[in-house]
């Protein structure tokens, strides 16, 4: 039987989001029905409400989430009623040529439930980033879920599925940072600090913060930067340059996603150092570089999508840090509201004062 739960919509080009009832099928075959208890809001849900990333309103927005599985479908064997699990948006198919020649986390046929959650009225709703977790429930595909141990909070937990993951995923996967590294990353938010986390937990001596803004400075601090630097007023090249005895860091990461801080990056790393872009550029920008400072200054220059994860490797292994005491996931939640919040951290978070506000339901 289909439920009738709670969940936020946006119901039209820059139309303030709603609460409205969705019906939610029962899971079919590689489906899973997931009481959700924790989602965050993301810049993502936001550009879904104002129609950057597509026309296929109404959006059922959410997707930063944790909460337990409540039924999955017949042939479902991976996850079972109970399980407390991290909602991802990348269920890797297994079968394609990215995961066939081992590195899974390209996979370019990743999947969502195949049913759709509906209005009340039949109106079909496109899940944000194929979740939807600012509801009570919410239909995914089995492979969209990941066990974890459940004694971490469900609002820290979450976080893990987006944001949080691709800063961490940034530093120890795409840019490969290691003990004794110098680590410069440009913009603090979320991202931002999620990468100097990841760089302090795989062991960078020298972890650089650049922002515009003095308040993320100081927490990138808390989070781990050894140096902080206001791009406003300092060039940022010339203090990474100063702060790693004129070399430049060996690892710079780009979590802003514009050309003059990708700029930035690039000239700010040692020669033969990464940049790791990490920041989502509009489609209109364009970078111009002299070719020979291309080649010359050799290294790689890298993008990372979604921290180059592999939930089934990383959101378990990472909650187990947390736990122990390695690795705080829960200095990323500034607050928690309720469904009905979600307009209001929108707001919120335009105006730089939130890391991440969380609903929890
Ligand atoms: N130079 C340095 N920092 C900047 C600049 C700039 N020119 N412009 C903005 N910033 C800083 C902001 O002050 C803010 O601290 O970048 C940070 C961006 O943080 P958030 O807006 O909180 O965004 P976040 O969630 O961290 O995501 C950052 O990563 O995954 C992508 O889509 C996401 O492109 C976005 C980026
Ligand atoms: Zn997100
Ligand atoms: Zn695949």
């Amino acid at each position: 039987m289909a439920q009738e739960v709670r969940g936020v919509i946006a119901p039209g080009k820059d139309e303030p989001v709603r609460i409205e009832t969705i019906v939610v099928p029962d899971p079919g075959p590689g489906e899973a029905v997931v009481r959700v208890q924790a989602c965050g809001v993301c810049h993502t849900d936001l550009h879904y409400k104002q129609g950057g990333i597509n026309d296929d309103f109404p959006f059922l927005l959410g997707h930063e989430a944790a909460g337990v599985v409540e039924s999955v479908g017949d042939d479902v064997t991976d996850v079972a009623p109970g399980d407390f699990v991290i909602l991802n948006w990348r269920a890797v198919c297994g079968n394609c040529r990215a995961c066939l020649r081992g590195r899974p986390w390209y996979c370019f046929a990743t999947h969502n439930a195949k049913q759709k959650m509906t209005l009340t009225d039949g109106t079909e709703l496109s899940p944000a980033l194929g979740i939807g977790a600012f509801a009570e429930k919410t239909l995914v595909a089995a492979g969209q879920c990941t066990k974890v141990d459940p004694a971490v909070a469900p609002q820290v937990a979450g976080l893990l599925g987006c944001g949080v993951m691709a800063g961490i995923g940034a530093a120890i996967n795409t840019g490969n940072v290691g003990r004794g590294d110098s680590v410069a990353v440009i913009g603090c938010g979320g991202v931002g600090d999620a990468a100097i986390a990841g760089s302090r937990l795989a062991g960078a001596a020298r972890i650089i913060a650049v922002d515009i803004d003095d308040r993320k400075l100081e927490t990138a601090r808390s989070m781990g930067a050894t140096h902080t630097v206001n791009s406003r007023t300092t060039d940022p090249v010339e203090a990474i340059r100063e702060l790693t005895g004129g070399f430049g860091a060996d690892v710079v990461i780009e979590a802003v996603g514009r050309p003059e801080t990708y700029r930035q990056a690039f000239y700010a790393r040692d020669l033969a150092g990464t940049v790791v872009l990490v920041g989502v550029p509009t489609p209109d920008m364009k970078i111009e570089l002299p070719l020979l400072d291309v080649f010359g200054r050799g290294g790689a220059l890298k993008s990372s999508w979604y921290g180059d994860c592999l939930p089934s490797r990383d959101f378990p292994m990472l909650i187990d840090l947390h736990l122990q005491g390695r690795l705080d996931l829960g200095a990323f939640v500034t607050e928690t509201i309720q469904l009905d919040e979600v307009e209001k951290a929108f707001e919120r978070m335009h105006q730089g004062d939130v890391l991440r506000s969380v609903v929890v339901l």
